[in-house]
């Protein structure tokens, strides 16, 4: 796996997600099945898109106690998809539960990215909810290491904090980085943002583009321009 462009399939239902693929034709994008679209439709349409022949990214962020999450990542793992996530505040005990469920009977198994802080939790909230009084970027910082020390393979953050991810826990860590935008785009609801050739330059090893391809008059064209600036 290298640096690639995930589209993130933002919708409702197997009709408008199948339709919006059937436009790219002979591409294959890597895909980001959400919340939204996985608790709509099931484990079903991870399949139907596999088999479809794209990569998948399955967000959806899981948090709970060590054995469950461990027997949920097992059947994440039997729908054979390529990238899955949990949230780092589950702890290293949880971490470490689901690599284990994750790791099928031959050995391999999905790759394990960890959330840090979501990017919609700021200072305060964190500071009045969760009662953490460290700055968020060092909270941040400390979380992608403990992910990294529980074994698994890397953080979705933003792009602005992929370097210091990469300078903190190794090259090899990877960065997965929404909060993508055309440098003549609509920002939408994203507040830090990046076009795909910054986040290219500052090291982001995935970018996750949803509206600026799904929402594009030519989505395929909007990808095709993400690709070009991402990756080649
Ligand atoms: O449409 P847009 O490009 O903003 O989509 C970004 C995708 O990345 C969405 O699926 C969103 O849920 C996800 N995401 C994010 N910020 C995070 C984590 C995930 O925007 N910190």
């Amino acid at each position: 796996m290298g640096k690639d462009v995930i589209v993130a399939c933002d919708f409702s239902g197997k009709e408008q997600v199948l339709a919006f693929l059937d436009k790219f034709h002979g591409r294959k994008p890597f895909v980001k099945i959400g919340m939204e679209l996985y608790y709509a439709e099931g484990p079903a349409i991870v399949r139907e898109i596999k088999a479809r022949g794209h990569q998948i990214f399955l967000d959806l962020k899981l948090h709970d106690i060590p054995n469950t999450v461990k027997k949920a990542m097992a059947v994440l793992s039997n729908l054979d998809v390529d990238i899955t996530n949990l949230h780092a505040a589950g702890t290293t005990a949880m971490m470490k539960a689901a690599l284990e469920g994750l790791t099928r009977p031959d050995g391999t198994r999905p790759l394990l990215i960890a959330v840090t802080q979501l990017t919609s939790t700021d200072q305060a909230a964190m500071e009045q909810d969760l009662l953490i009084h460290e700055p968020i970027d060092q909270v941040v910082m400390h979380y992608a290491e403990t992910a990294r020390n529980a074994g698994l393979d890397g953080v979705v953050c933003s792009p602005l904090e992929a370097g210091k991810v990469h300078a903190r826990c190794g090259k090899g860590f990877l960065t997965v980085t929404p909060g993508v935008r055309f440098a003549d785009g609509d920002v939408g609801d994203q507040k830090r943002v990046m076009t795909p050739a910054q986040a290219k330059r500052i090291g982001s090893d995935y970018i996750v583009v949803g509206r600026p391809i799904t929402a594009a008059a030519d989505p395929v064209a909007a990808y095709e321009r993400c690709v070009a600036e991402f990756c080649d």
